[in-house]
């Protein structure tokens, strides 16, 4: 595959890291290729997205339903990009037990601001098997989270799988490889 897909994330505690690298490793195994880049936003303006015809973004949320830094830090930089026929993924990394009434939030307010900017938004995840009292990274019908949710706290057992899954799905989305 000729194509690159950039994948942008912040990360404070180096979870949402992890899992970047892990999204990377298992996209480059199913494609046969070194098709990603990663880019750490802590480094890297936000403004490279527009490089990317497929893109991949990572956050965690803080403090009560916040933002990462680093995404808080580039936040008003996201509206100078144009993201009209981008292909936007998003996993999130949060704490459903610690945090349940802000669970995934800061994915939620990320999909949203990429949205706004043209992206075609592709990745949603199930609901199912979290516990959490409120979320604003679900759809209007409350059944899908709007990309990938990741819980290593209570879940990290299940983030490989979880990842193997998406990674077939969202390239399938992108029109990349067919795996339906
Ligand atoms: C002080 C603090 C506040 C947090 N607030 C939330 C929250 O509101 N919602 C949530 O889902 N997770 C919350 N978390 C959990 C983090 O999102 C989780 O630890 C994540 O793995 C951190 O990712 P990072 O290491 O990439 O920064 C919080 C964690 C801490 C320590």
């Amino acid at each position: 595959m000729k194509e690159k897909i950039g994948v942008f994330y912040g990360s404070t505690t180096c979870y949402t890291e992890m899992a970047a690298e892990k999204i990377s490793a298992e996209i480059n195994i199913l494609t046969k290729t070194d098709c990603t880049r990663l880019h750490d936003i802590n480094d890297t303006s936000v403004l490279k997205m527009a490089d990317y015809k497929y893109l991949i973004a990572g956050i965690p949320t803080w403090d009560f339903g916040e933002l990462q830094e680093d995404w808080e830090d580039q936040w008003e930089e996201l509206r100078e990009i144009n993201l009209e026929s981008k292909y936007v993924a998003l996993f999130g990394l949060g704490d459903q037990i610690g945090y349940p009434e802000w669970f995934q939030d800061a994915m939620g307010y990320l999909w949203q601001k990429l949205k706004d900017q043209g992206a075609i938004m592709v990745g949603t995840w199930p609901n199912q098997g979290y516990s959490f009292t409120h979320s604003k990274a679900l759809n209007a019908e409350e059944s899908m989270f709007l990309g990938l949710p990741l819980d290593d706290e209570n879940q990290f057992d299940q983030t490989d799988s979880k990842i193997q899954v998406w990674t077939k799905k969202i390239l399938t989305e992108f029109g990349i490889l067919n795996f339906e």
